[in-house]
């Protein structure tokens, strides 16, 4: 019979909670997103991210049993996201799994959001290990070489800025808003993408890492040089940011498929929520597809955080038998090969 996992996510500005079963089903799925309370801000601003998860996390736990129609008692364990993440929400989410584990004697699964991300594309997909990934979210950038459960080598990483931070920042920049990913991909659609020549950093680089931080300063400088932006200017830059964006994934994609020739690696995937963007995942179709792999990204709603990829990382590692102890830690940082 299939198992059910209650997942739960309070790593940053989501509060979500899924129920999740070994046969790939979502019987529930709720998530509140801290959007409009950050949006004056300008970005997350931590303290309001864990006090607001304390808020909202039992509301939205009570609605995905009430969604699915089922209790804490029918669960088989409850996977929660450990880390790594804005410590005050992790901590949010694994006391209240640990509160609910020591009431009702269901076991906890410690999940490492970074491999939540990486293993969301198995509820929808048939992907075997081995296989890539590049993991391209608001706080990490990395290409994975994905060998087993548990075992991912970093092939390259990002040496600065994320990726999903750079679209936050530029968003920022020019005024549109947070989160930056969306509406720079909207905005970009009514713009030139050749207009301004952005530069690509470490274009051609014989290694796989990544960096916005120098193409971030160079949208800096040409919005200090235009001084006031018309809303065809906010276009242009958006387009022509998000066109350099893509054409470093996509040469960065091409040297870590060369870095990693594996006969067996069939499938390369693109996760996190930069992820969610159109022209990113259609640029790098393409770009596979040259290598003679398939690419293969989660649905866009289960790219950007949510509780369904913890609640189904707990059903792959129910399966090895991987349960925490009372003392496990939330941590700020847990890096994909130190699992
Ligand atoms: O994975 P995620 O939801 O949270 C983290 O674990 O960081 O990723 C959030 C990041 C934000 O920086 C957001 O701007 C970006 O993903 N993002 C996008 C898009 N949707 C979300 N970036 C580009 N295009 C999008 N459509
Ligand atoms: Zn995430």
């Amino acid at each position: 019979m299939a198992i059910k996992i209650l997942g739960i996510e309070t790593s940053c500005d989501e509060t979500s909670a899924a129920i999740v079963t070994s046969d790939k089903q979502i019987l529930s799925h709720q998530i509140y997103s801290q959007l409009t309370e950050h949006q004056k801000y300008g970005g997350v601003v931590p303290e309001l991210a864990a006090r607001s998860h304390l808020h909202h996390l039992p509301l939205i736990i009570e609605r995905t049993f009430n969604e699915a129609n089922l209790t804490l008692k029918d669960m088989d364990a409850i996977a929660v996201t450990a880390g790594p993440g804005l410590i005050g929400g992790v901590m949010v989410g694994v006391m209240m799994t640990k509160a609910m584990s020591v009431a009702s004697g269901i076991p906890v699964i410690a999940v490492n959001h970074l491999e939540a991300h990486v293993l969301a594309v198995r509820l929808n997909h048939k992907v075997d290990f081995p296989f890539l990934t590049l993991l391209i979210s608001g706080g990490h950038g990395q290409f994975l070489l994905c060998k087993r459960l548990g075992d991912y080598q970093i092939l390259g990483h990002a040496i600065d800025d994320a990726a999903g931070e750079a679209f936050d920042k530029v968003a920022k920049m020019i005024g549109l808003g947070y989160p930056g990913g969306p509406l720079i991909e909207k905005a970009a659609l009514l713009g030139d993408p050749k207009r301004f020549s952005f530069p690509r950093p470490l274009a051609g680089r014989k290694d796989c890492n990544l960096s916005f931080a120098g193409l971030k300063t160079a949208v800096r400088q040409a919005v200090e040089k235009l001084g006031s932006l018309s809303s065809q200017d906010k276009a242009d830059i958006a387009a022509s940011f998000q066109k350099a964006v893509v054409d470093c994934l996509v040469d960065r994609t091409h040297q870590a498929i060369s870095m990693s020739q594996d006969s067996r690696i069939k499938n390369f995937i693109v996760s996190g929520g930069v992820a969610a963007n159109t022209m990113i995942r259609q640029a790098l179709q393409g770009a596979v597809h040259q290598h003679g792999l398939q690419l293969l990204a989660p649905p866009p709603s289960l790219c950007t955080d949510n509780g369904a990829m913890i609640a189904w990382t707990g059903v792959e590692r129910f399966h090895l038998g991987h349960f925490a102890t009372m003392d496990f830690p939330a941590k700020p940082r847990w890096p994909l090969d130190q699992l």
